[in-house]
Formats: structure tokens, C-alpha cells, sequence
């Protein structure tokens, strides 16, 4: 007569971790396709997705042919402890370029990072500390301004009257537009 309370044998043992082994192998045989496949298709599923962008005006705020707007940026800082919520980290100007397009600048002169400044009478960007001046679509409007390259375009969206923003720093200095 068999008795059912005796403790697991080796063979039995050897069947369970078996069983496991070959469930969790099939598990990562279908889980890592299906995920290679969302990340190369993330950009497609992120489409008018708002992560990674800031909400920084409506659209009702920037009339159709208007000038540039600057508007502060703010974010939500978090690190292994905190979450602080409207964190000021810089400043844009937005102008309205269509019923539904904007061109965002960041206000940050490239030169050497003094704040750039709106001309309403010249329809330009100055900035006071060296003298660079900028055009509306922020290139350079001077030949003579210090600042080596043209003032920094943004990536922005319009989602349901809101305008979003990839908010971004740029190496100051620098001819070449590159993230710090
Ligand atoms: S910091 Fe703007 S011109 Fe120098």
C-alpha cells in the first residue's frame, strides 16, 4: 500500500524543477519577442503621447500671426526619495505659426547663456549681454553676434488646445546643438 504522506522523493523533485524549468524557459521564449517588438515600435505607440513633455500654454493664449510668447517651463523633479512638483527649470518662447502648429525657442542665448530678449519694433531676439540678435525663426539676424550658432528650436506638440514641449538644454558655446 502506497502512503501519500511520505516526503517527495528525488524523482519527483527532479519532475517539478523540471516542469518549472521549461515553463519559465517557454515564458522567455514568447515574453522577449513581444517585447523587442513594443520597443521598436514605441515611437508608432507614442504618438500623441504626451511623456517626456511639459504642458507649458494653451493655445487660446498665442493669437494666429502674433508675436513670440515666453512662457516659464515646469517640471516635475524625482529622485529616489522625492517628487516635487512645478520645478522651475527654464523658459521658451512659443509662437503660434498656424491654427495648430507653434515654434517653440528655448530663451537661453547659446552664446554664453544670458537670457535672450524680444524686440517688438524689430520683431527679433536681442540678447543684452554681447549683442547677438536672432531672428523671429531664432537664426542668427547679425553676422557679427558672438553667439555661434542660432537660438535653440524645440520639439512641441499640440494636443487638444494644450502646447507641449521637449524641454531641453543645449552645450552653450558651441556651433554644434548638443544636449547637456
Ligand atoms: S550671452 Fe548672449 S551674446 Fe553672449
Amino acid at each position: 500500500m502506497l502512503d501519500d504522506s511520505s516526503p517527495a522523493g528525488p524523482d519527483r523533485r527532479n519532475f517539478v524543477s523540471k516542469a518549472a524549468s521549461i515553463v519559465l524557459g517557454g515564458l522567455a521564449v514568447i515574453v522577449a519577442p513581444v517585447a523587442g517588438l513594443l520597443t521598436v515600435f514605441d515611437p508608432l505607440r507614442r504618438k500623441g503621447d504626451t511623456r517626456g513633455l511639459v504642458r507649458v500654454t494653451s493655445l487660446a493664449a498665442l493669437p494666429e500671426g502674433g508675436e513670440p510668447r515666453k512662457f516659464p517651463v515646469l517640471d516635475t523633479l524625482v529622485d529616489a526619495w522625492n517628487r516635487t512638483d512645478n520645478v522651475p527649470v527654464g523658459s521658451v518662447y512659443v509662437q503660434r505659426t498656424g491654427p495648430d502648429t507653434v515654434r517653440v525657442l528655448n530663451s537661453v542665448c547659446p552664446h554664453l547663456g544670458c537670457s535672450v530678449g524680444f524686440n517688438a519694433a524689430t520683431r527679433g531676439y536681442f540678447c543684452p549681454c554681447h549683442k547677438s540678435r536672432f531672428a523671429l525663426d531664432g537664426a542668427i539676424a547679425d553676422p557679427n553676434s558672438p553667439s555661434p550658432r542660432a537660438m535653440d528650436a524645440l520639439d512641441a506638440m499640440v494636443k487638444d488646445g494644450e502646447v507641449w514641449v521637449k524641454f531641453q538644454n543645449f552645450r552653450k558655446g558651441s556651433p554644434d546643438k548638443i544636449p547637456v
